[in-house]
């Protein structure tokens, strides 16, 4: 039998992501995490950028060797796309707002992209005029369009089918059908609206509940709709989002050091700011299981967290030392 190469192995880690109790925060209400950062580079977005690049490939957009993907992205969807896009076999430039944490645009750089920087916020916007990511990733594609192919995130179904496909019945699986509220913060809306979509099929009384960070936010990955238009992918499906949680950067952080201090566990910041909404619900909850989706984990924001006060530089690398479940991941520049 021929053996696997390091790349099978690698894409066949998307997805299967754990569920984690989180027993500190349990009591007559059950919460539980799935720990997106257990896909190979490192992310929820690996399954999204994994979705378009083989939708683009069964269509014939794609071809081995000559075609470059490019796409307009805040950090982790551009790491996803690289890390996956060169396993099979594409080049990757990624367009990026410069706000970006140094981290990020680092392990970009190591796994082989062609940066372009703009002076974007945090998250490419996608009003029109105020969107110079996706606007500078439309004007280089569209000028070579036989060689160029931007997924598009914000409006390719494939980033919804990832998660209607996979995430979506991985949580249903995982809480033997009990699962009663799903939270996940918003971005292009995928995650969520993917997940509800199918947990409303199974059980049409789940409650799906979308985070949005504070207006000006530091929140890598999330987007606040007040300020930012809400994506075609997510505005078409917004009504599979039963409720709204906005929660401040302070909340967020409070609740990324508390998840350290109580169970261990190093989370990026948009876990902090679902997990802070999650816990304003709880609040008010007699029984029921909550999952909440963390996005990635914490290694990439230790700029982020020592500059917002989050952990001193020794908090941090005690924090690297004692966190459980961090995974191994194919770049090292991080931590
Ligand atoms: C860290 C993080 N959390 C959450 C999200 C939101 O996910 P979605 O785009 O599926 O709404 C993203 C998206 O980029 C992200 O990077």
């Amino acid at each position: 039998m021929a053996t696997k190469t390091l790349s099978t192995k690698l894409l066949e880690r998307i997805g299967n992501t754990p569920l984690i109790e989180l027993k500190s925060y349990s009591n007559k209400v059950k919460v539980f995490a799935k720990l997106e950062w257990y896909n190979p580079f490192g992310s929820v977005k690996d399954r999204a950028a994994y979705w378009m690049i083989k939708d683009a490939e069964k269509k014939g957009i794609l071809k081995k060797g000559q075609s470059i993907i490019i796409e307009p992205t805040s950090g982790n969807t551009g790491i996803a796309l690289t890390g996956i896009a060169k396993l099979m076999g594409y080049d990757v430039e990624i367009v990026i707002p410069e706000k970006v944490s140094s981290e990020t645009k680092m392990i970009l750089g190591n796994l082989g992209a062609k940066l372009y920087e703009t002076t974007d916020d945090l998250c490419p916007r996608v009003g029109v005029g105020t969107d110079q990511s996706i606007a500078l990733a439309r004007a280089i594609s569209s000028a070579r369009p036989q060689i160029y192919f931007m997924p598009n995130q914000y409006e390719n179904e494939a980033n919804y089918r990832a998660h209607y496909e996979s995430t979506g019945p991985e949580v249903w699986e995982q809480t033997n059908g009990k699962v009663t509220h799903f939270f996940a913060g918003a971005g292009t809306g995928g995650t969520i609206t993917g997940v509800s979509s199918f947990l409303k099929e199974k059980n049409p009384s789940i409650k799906a509940v979308a985070v949005q960070p504070q207006k000006q936010h530091l929140i890598q990955g999330l987007r606040n709709f007040e300020e930012s238009d809400m994506p075609p992918l997510f505005k078409k499906r917004k009504e599979l989002a039963d409720d709204w949680y906005t929660i401040t950067n302070d909340e967020s952080f409070k609740a990324t050091k508390e998840l350290f201090e109580k169970e261990k566990l190093l989370v990026g910041p948009s876990s902090g700011c679902v997990m802070a909404a999650a816990l304003k619900e709880v609040g008010k909850l007699n029984g029921g299981v909550v999952v909440v989706t963390f996005a990635d984990d914490g290694r990439k924001f230790r700029s982020l967290y020592t500059n917002q006060n989050v952990f001193t530089d020794s908090e941090f690398d005690r924090a690297l030392k004692e966190a459980r479940m961090l995974t191994e991941l194919p770049f090292d520049s991080i931590g």
